[in-house]
């Protein structure tokens, strides 16, 4: 933490969704270490560690969303920050590609976020800040693996983020968008041990490496913290530079 508090996340109320994973579980506990309170959730029953809370819910259940939501405004009272990590893939040729899996993955990645966000609307207050999660796949095609849904929900993201963002920029609400690249975690382990798929990632990301779920620790906590006061709507990459390659 800065001594002017600049990336202070102490004393804020956060959620985290899919708390349990990779990511999810890094951020958590990267905010609650500096101080944040965190209550982590996840659809699979998780051990709590140091975070203050760990919760078990569906982001695709709205009635479960809603009564989280009050449950929240009743002990907390409000929440200054939500990042939505909940998310799951799914590879599948387009012309064979199972619709209801399709709309499982639109319905976690994207309307998860929404049906989230939505729900937690009325304990945002000036200075609350909502993290989603995108994909280096939103802003630049599969490949390898053709994921014709996960790319449309986490395109669809960054879309939800500057719609809520100008939204709710007016009541001091901020919404950005972190867009991890390839990160180790239980959702990629499969394939990043696959030599044809890892070795034209490396080769392509300048800083040639995976990355790990630490590493979007700092994003998150610039994101929700007084030093990215003035940002909103944006997208923030995290890849290595994968992207600009
Ligand atoms: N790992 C990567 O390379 C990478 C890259 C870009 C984006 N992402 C995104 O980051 C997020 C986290 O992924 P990860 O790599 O840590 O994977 P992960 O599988 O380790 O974590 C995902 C978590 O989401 C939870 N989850 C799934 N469906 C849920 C639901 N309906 N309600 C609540 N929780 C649910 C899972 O139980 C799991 O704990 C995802 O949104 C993913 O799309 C990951």
């Amino acid at each position: 933490m800065s001594g002017d508090g600049l990336f202070d996340v102490s004393g804020r109320v956060v959620v985290v969704t899919g708390a349990r994973g990779g990511i999810g579980g890094a951020v958590a506990r990267g905010l609650q270490s500096r101080g944040a309170t965190v209550i982590g959730v996840d659809v699979e029953v998780f051990d709590a560690g140091s975070l203050t809370e760990a919760l078990v819910l569906d982001v695709t259940d709205a009635p479960a969303v809603e009564r989280f939501s009050l449950r929240l405004g009743k002990t907390y009272g409000r929440v200054d920050g939500l990042v939505n990590v909940a998310g799951i893939g799914g590879s599948h040729p387009a012309e064979t590609f199972p619709l209801d899996r399709w709309q499982q993955v639109l319905d976690t990645n994207l309307t998860g976020s929404f049906r989230m966000a939505r729900s937690l609307a009325p304990l945002f207050g000036a200075g609350s800040s909502i993290v989603n999660v995108a994909s280096t796949y939103a802003l630049r095609a599969p490949y390898v693996l053709p994921s014709s849904a996960y790319a449309a929900a986490k395109a669809g993201i960054t879309g939800l983020t500057r719609a809520l963002a100008s939204e709710w920029g007016p009541r001091g609400i901020r919404v950005t968008a972190i867009a991890p690249g390839h990160i180790l975690t239980a959702m990629t382990q499969d394939r990043l041990q696959r030599p044809d798929y890892l070795e034209p990632v490396l080769a392509r990301t300048p800083l040639r490496r995976i990355g790990e779920p630490e590493d979007l620790v700092g994003p998150v906590v610039f994101l929700l913290s007084p030093a990215s006061n003035f940002v909103t709507g944006e997208v923030l990459v995290v890849d290595g530079g994968w992207i600009i390659a």
